[in-house]
């Protein structure tokens, strides 16, 4: 596509049929907002500029990518209104796909495919159509004696209609391509029906001065679903997610129960990695080349490099280096860096800490704010006390060190580079380079015990 066109994008519907505090074009699917989809399409389609119509205090502005140019719907009601709200934005010449901001997975394809028969027919108004879903509530296609389209019958209020107009099946999709001097002009000669103004208004009047209307019938089902209320939402996430599961598996990603499987928009995953089931990926996440992630595995907004392993873990923005291995039942936080090759095992919690290339931590622990060298081995049970109840305070444990089990840092405490601690000690002191550690009473033995203990109870 070479000509320049700009999308208008309608989101400032009451969309009451959500029964939702939320703007409707706000609820996510697979964790990305519905008119960001939208948006996403139409840029990835080529968009010159985005204009989007928000209701002034609604949030959807906000919320917006940068560069959209944002139009605020002050008054009136309907996808008319809208438009109009839309109209200074938008210019007065060239070419303007609508869309709208409850069809959220309309595809690039979709939208090349309507603008490029838009222009074969040097159409004024071209509407994007399809006969595959059910047609209750949308409006639908009336064609002329010639077949061509005569007008468009809103079916959301029933009474009045014929049983004729009520078994079309073919449907409008809400999605356009208007030359923009000839919209405003026709726009501007709709009235209001049912205390809206309705964008598909426009094409009678648009025929009425001899101009152009087409239409472009699709059968792609998942780009022209549309949302009006939560199971429309729930059809809608079932195909994104599916549509984003087969991006990365063309990416060279094996998904080994991908029903089980929850990969949000915004997730990159490198080739060669293998998600296995019960995975869920959020946010920003980014996962590298050749890791296996799962059986269970919940990461949100974390970094992975490559080749690494999670089991039955829970990651909270998270960095993980190289080669690393966590789980099973791993609890990284938030500020956990986890070095190259390093081990993180069962049952252990780590929040805003290093851990050093090769070290491990393989069970029952908790490291919060806390620089682990390379190579030190924290055996089981280690705990570090980083709050005294007003603030947090930091505890070193140095390269190489090999601390016991049971033992526990008072923080802000440093253990030295190969130093020892002995299990079951409290570290209240540091302990110097290659020192041994140690707190705990020593050892007594009560000779004979047992034999008396019995002969007392005899
Ligand atoms: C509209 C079409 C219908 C089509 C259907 C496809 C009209 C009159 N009807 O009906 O023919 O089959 O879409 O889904 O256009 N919006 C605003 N401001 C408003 C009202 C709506 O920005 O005042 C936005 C909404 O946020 C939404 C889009 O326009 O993104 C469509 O609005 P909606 O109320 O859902 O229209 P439908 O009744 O579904
Ligand atoms: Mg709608």
């Amino acid at each position: 596509m070479t000509e320049r066109f700009t999308v208008l994008v309608m989101a400032a519907g009451r969309g009451t049929r959500m029964r939702s505090s939320m703007p409707k074009v706000l609820h996510p699917i697979c964790g990305k907002p519905m008119v960001r989809w939208v948006i996403d399409a139409a840029r990835a389609a080529g968009a010159a500029e985005v204009v989007c119509v928000t209701r002034p205090g609604d949030g959807v502005a906000e919320g917006l990518p940068e560069g959209v140019t944002v139009a605020e719907q002050r008054e009136g009601e309907g996808t008319g209104a809208a438009a109009l709200a839309a109209r200074q934005a938008t210019g007065t010449t060239g070419a303007v796909v609508v869309l709208s901001g409850d069809h959220p997975l309309i595809s690039v394809e979709l939208i090349a495919e309507l603008i490029a028969t838009h222009r074969e027919h040097g159409a004024a108004g071209t509407i994007l159509t399809t006969e595959e879903l059910d047609p209750a509530g949308y409006g639908r296609i009336v064609r002329g004696a010639g077949g061509a389209v005569d007008r468009i019958v809103e079916t959301k209020y029933t009474e009045g209609l014929s049983q004729v107009e009520l078994a079309i099946r073919e449907v409008n999709l809400g999605t356009y391509v208007f030359e923009a001097g000839a919209l405003w002009e026709a726009l501007d000669a709709v009235g209001e029906e049912h205390g809206e103004r309705y964008l598909t208004g426009v094409f009678p009047l648009l025929r009425g001065s001899g101009k152009q209307v087409v239409s472009h019938l699709t059968r792609d089902i998942s780009s022209a679903i549309g949302v009006n209320d939560r199971v429309g939402l729930m059809d809608a996430e079932r195909l994104a997610q599916r549509r984003l599961l087969e991006h990365h598996a063309r990416g060279g990603v094996s998904f080994l129960a991908p029903e089980s499987v929850r990969v949000e928009a915004d997730v990159q995953i490198g080739q060669d990695t293998a998600v296995g089931p019960g995975v869920t990926l959020r946010g920003a996440t980014r996962v590298g080349e050749g890791c296996t992630l799962g059986p269970a595995a919940t990461i949100t907004d974390s970094t992975l490099g490559g080749h690494v392993t999670v089991t039955h873990s829970f990651l909270v923005q998270a960095v993980v280096e190289d080669r690393v291995s966590l789980g099973p039942f791993a609890y990284l936080r938030p500020g956990a860096h986890i070095g190259e090759a390093a081990r993180i095992g069962t049952f252990v919690e780590v929040k805003n800490s290093e851990i050093g290339a090769g070290a491990k931590v393989p069970h029952l622990s908790y490291l919060g704010d806390t620089d682990v060298g390379e190579g030190a081995n924290v055996a089981a049970g280690n705990i570090t006390a980083n709050y005294d109840g007003f603030a947090k305070h930091r505890t070193t444990i140095g390269k190489g060190a090999k601390t016991g089990v049971n033992a526990s840092y008072v923080a802000p405490v440093t253990v030295g580079e190969g130093a020892y601690i002995a299990a079951g000690s409290v570290i209240t002191k540091d302990v110097p380079d290659g020192a041994l550690g140690i707190s705990r009473p020593d050892q007594k033995n009560v000779e004979g015990y047992a034999e008396r203990a019995e002969r007392k109870r005899g």
